[in-house]
């Protein structure tokens, strides 16, 4: 069934352009207006049988083929994520699409909250590795029947954040660090106590999306490079009187929108050819 949906987006997608993508560009919370410098054809969500529509605010809905900074992509302007009510497999489907047309490596960006390892708000974050807990509880994308020709039945998460694109990011700007994304369903920010749980767990990043898709970019063996961008202090204190509140979600987005943009410029150009 899947791969029926899956030719039908294709078909939808193809009748439109004839482009093949060599990279996947996920554009997270605020961060669409990067697509802006993508010269080629949009299509809204709504137009793509099976694609599943963001309800999200800051999240417009559009896909993307054309070329940016001399390369071709698909990218997505706005994702869906599992707190709008759709299952891992929905808010994943996007990826399988972006895989069929042929992108071979996949580059997400997301809004996060830093609960440590130094991040201040404001700062552009590498992910390094994930911890899920709605994946540890069986929110696994990949949970159900395994199509053998998609990917296989398991996959391995070591080094699912390509160590490669990794470092190559991290050269083109030594400032940004790297971090461990813990991944909720949200939409409620977490409370204290799980902050303190995260912490103690090692993570340094917290965030409502990304890990469902890296994980279904790797069954569909695709390279994974994943950027956070650091929108607020998660805070594990009870004590404190600080609200997270998403006004200051999009006040930060706005002062890392020209960082990201700066590091895709010349980023891009660079990821290796698969
Ligand atoms: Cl603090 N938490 C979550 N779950 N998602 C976020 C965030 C925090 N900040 C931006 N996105």
């Amino acid at each position: 069934m899947l791969k029926e949906h899956l030719s039908e987006a294709v078909a939808a997608v193809r009748a439109l352009s004839d482009l093949t993508p060599e990279i996947a560009l996920v554009l997270g919370s605020g961060l669409g207006p990067l697509a802006d410098a993508i010269e080629g054809v949009e299509i809204p969500y709504r137009d793509i049988p099976h694609f599943p529509v963001s309800t999200a605010p800051g999240h417009d809905g559009v896909l993307l083929l054309g070329t940016l900074f001399g390369r071709r992509v698909v990218a997505m302007r706005g994702r869906v994520h599992m707190y709008e009510g759709y299952s891992a497999a929905e808010v994943t489907f996007p990826i399988r699409l972006m895989a069929a047309l042929g992108a071979r490596t996949a580059v997400f960006t997301n809004a996060a909250g830093g609960i440590g390892g130094g991040f201040e708000v404001g700062d552009l974050a590498v992910i390094e590795d994930h911890l899920s807990l709605p994946v540890v509880c069986g929110g696994d994308p990949l949970r159900g029947p395994n199509d053998d020709s998609l990917g296989a039945r398991f996959v391995s998460m070591n080094q699912a954040y390509d160590p490669a694109l990794l470092s190559l990011a991290r050269s083109l700007d030594p400032s940004m660090r790297a971090g461990v994304y813990a991944h909720v369903v949200g939409p409620s920010f977490e409370p204290p106590a799980l902050i303190r749980l995260l912490q103690a767990a090692g993570c340094s990043l917290v965030g409502m999306s990304t890990v469902p898709e890296v994980i279904v970019a790797r069954h569909a063996g695709m390279k994974v490079l994943a950027i956070s961008a650091v929108t607020n202090l998660a805070v594990g204190d009870i004590a404190s009187s600080h609200i997270t509140n998403e006004d200051e979600v999009w006040e930060a987005v706005k002062i890392v929108q020209p960082k990201l943009l700066a590091l895709m410029e010349r980023l891009l150009p660079r990821v290796p050819a698969v």
